[in-house]
């Protein structure tokens, strides 16, 4: 027993943490747009389960209605509403994790791709991340810092996919603004990075497939993107952005991180 304890001491000790504070985003708080289904939903969770104080969002009040069973506080937001976002920051506050989650995949090239599917794309995908940090940023500025976590893609600055013209785009303006946000406040306590993931399991993946008509051969198209031969789960997703909004990432900013079976390697 006196082994075990001593073991378990050593190992707390070797991870920087203290018997009363073992979860991992003890006392902080977290907001977490597009929450209600996919890789928002299981952050939301995640964060939740270590200790966070979490504010989940979506535009889908119903697709809320899992989370706050699980007592976590959930909250309809449309993140393309300048009104609805200013008026949660200055309801919520100072938040110590901001995760900007929200996104659609627009499926076609350049010539598929009109003014307007152009402008939807950009306003949720960039514009919405771009909106919540500013309504957020300066309540965590005075708070003395944060982490701030957007979502990007493997298919961005990092590599090409057919038919992801507007998408790919997007995703690459979001490691341009993480960039440059980290890089602006980076002496005053504020972390930005993004996350860039192969293909993940959840709803719209589901909907993209389904979309293209025979079930099995395009899921085998989607599970052969990745080198590992699989899809993502929406659960390792929400690990790395666990990371990132926790302390143990406190050295690390300014990163575009991938995570994706592979895919980017080859
Ligand atoms: N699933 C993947 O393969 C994959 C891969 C790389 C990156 N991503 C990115 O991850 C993010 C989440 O994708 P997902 O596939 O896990 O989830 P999803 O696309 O299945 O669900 C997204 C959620 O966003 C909500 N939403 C839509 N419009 C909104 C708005 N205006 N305001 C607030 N919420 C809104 C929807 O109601 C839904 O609950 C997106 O930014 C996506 O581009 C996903």
């Amino acid at each position: 027993m006196a082994d075990e304890n001593a073991r378990i001491q050593k190992i707390l000790a070797m991870k920087n943490l203290e018997l009363e504070n073992l979860l991992r985003l003890e006392s902080k708080t977290a907001l977490v747009t597009a929450a209600g289904a996919g890789i928002g939903q299981a952050t939301a969770r995640m964060f939740a389960a270590e200790g966070a104080k979490v504010v989940a969002t979506d535009i889908n009040e119903a697709s809320l209605e899992i989370l706050a069973e699980e007592g976590i506080t959930t909250c309809v937001l449309d993140v393309t509403s300048n009104e609805a976002v200013e008026n949660l920051a200055l309801e919520l506050g100072a938040q110590d994790i901001l995760f900007n989650c929200a996104g659609f995949v627009h499926h076609g090239t350049i010539l598929d791709c009109d003014e307007e599917a152009f402008d939807f794309s950009y306003n949720l995908n960039v514009k919405a991340a771009y909106r919540m940090t500013r309504a957020f940023l300066p309540s965590m500025l005075e708070a003395g810092g944060g982490s701030i976590v957007n979502m990007s893609s493997a298919v961005s600055s990092i590599i090409a996919a057919p038919n992801r013209f507007v998408y790919g785009a997007t995703k690459a303006a979001v490691i341009g603004m993480t960039k440059s946000i980290a890089a602006d406040y980076v002496t005053q306590g504020i972390r930005c990075n993004a996350i860039c993931p192969a293909t993940v399991e959840s709803p719209s993946l589901q909907e993209r497939i389904r979309a293209m008509g025979d079930y099995e051969t395009s899921r085998a198209a989607f599970v052969a993107r990745q080198p590992m031969g699989r899809i993502g789960t929406a659960e390792e997703i929400a690990s790395l952005a666990l990371y990132l909004a926790s302390d143990e990432s406190g050295f690390v900013t300014g990163q575009a991180i991938s995570i994706d079976g592979g895919w980017a390697n080859v």
